[in-house]
């Protein structure tokens, strides 16, 4: 008898301490906030002549350091890939009747970030990817709504605008299938959409 009055004695107290406990604020921001990275404004100016940019494009599988894009250098390339070029929002790349349905999303030494072509990008995923995708300092994976006939098309658009931006840079970059299936049922895509394919870009030893 007294040692069942002691035992929910106890459990009363255990109840009483966890209600009294302040919540983990780490925890209630990562499930309410989402973490944002502001990139440098993009310098939409400069670089290679196109023309030598065409000349120099190529597909780099080898050689890469693996360190970290300069965050100007980060913007730009984004910028180039799918980035806005007009006040009305239209696009570096072309899409069918201007839907601009490809989403962009680059696998950093510090998660998956979703690009936001407001110079921003948001994590959508924690941890590095990148050894599993190509290596490299990045990882860009294309997404398009699978039923869209013309997201092939818009992919293309996009890796060669930053293939090109990558010969102009000195960069290394190429484009691949193998590996494109990492992060799937781990990246939140929008219903419908499928990783199209995937592209490594970075500096080089
Ligand atoms: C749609 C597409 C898929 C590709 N898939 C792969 C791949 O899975 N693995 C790979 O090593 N290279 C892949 N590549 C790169 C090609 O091998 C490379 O572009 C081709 O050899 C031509 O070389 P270049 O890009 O230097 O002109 C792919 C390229 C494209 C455009």
């Amino acid at each position: 008898m007294i040692r069942n009055i002691r035992h929910s004695l106890s459990m009363l107290l255990s109840l009483a301490a966890l209600a009294l406990m302040p919540a983990s604020p780490s925890l209630a921001q990562a499930a309410e906030t989402p973490v944002r990275m502001e990139l440098p404004t993009p310098s939409k100016s400069g670089g290679m002549p196109l023309m030598q940019a065409l000349n120099e494009r190529h597909s780099t599988k080898t050689k890469y350091s693996g360190a970290a894009l300069a965050p100007q250098q980060l913007s730009d390339l984004l910028w180039a890939t799918w980035g806005k070029n007009r006040v009305d929002g239209r696009r570096t790349a072309p899409t069918a009747m201007n839907k601009q349905d490809v989403r962009v999303y680059v696998a950093l030494e510090n998660g998956v970030w979703l690009y936001d072509a407001d110079n921003t990008l948001i994590k959508v995923l924690d941890g590095d990817w990148r050894g599993e995708m190509g290596g490299g300092s990045l990882t860009l994976l294309y997404a398009i709504p699978q039923a869209n006939e013309w997201g092939g098309a818009h992919v293309g658009s996009l890796y060669q605008n930053a293939g090109l931006y990558c010969a102009s840079a000195g960069l290394g970059n190429f484009v691949h299938v193998s590996g494109m299936r990492t992060l799937d049922g781990k990246l939140a895509l929008p219903e419908g959409w499928k990783i199209y394919i995937i592209q490594t870009v970075g500096l080089l030893k």
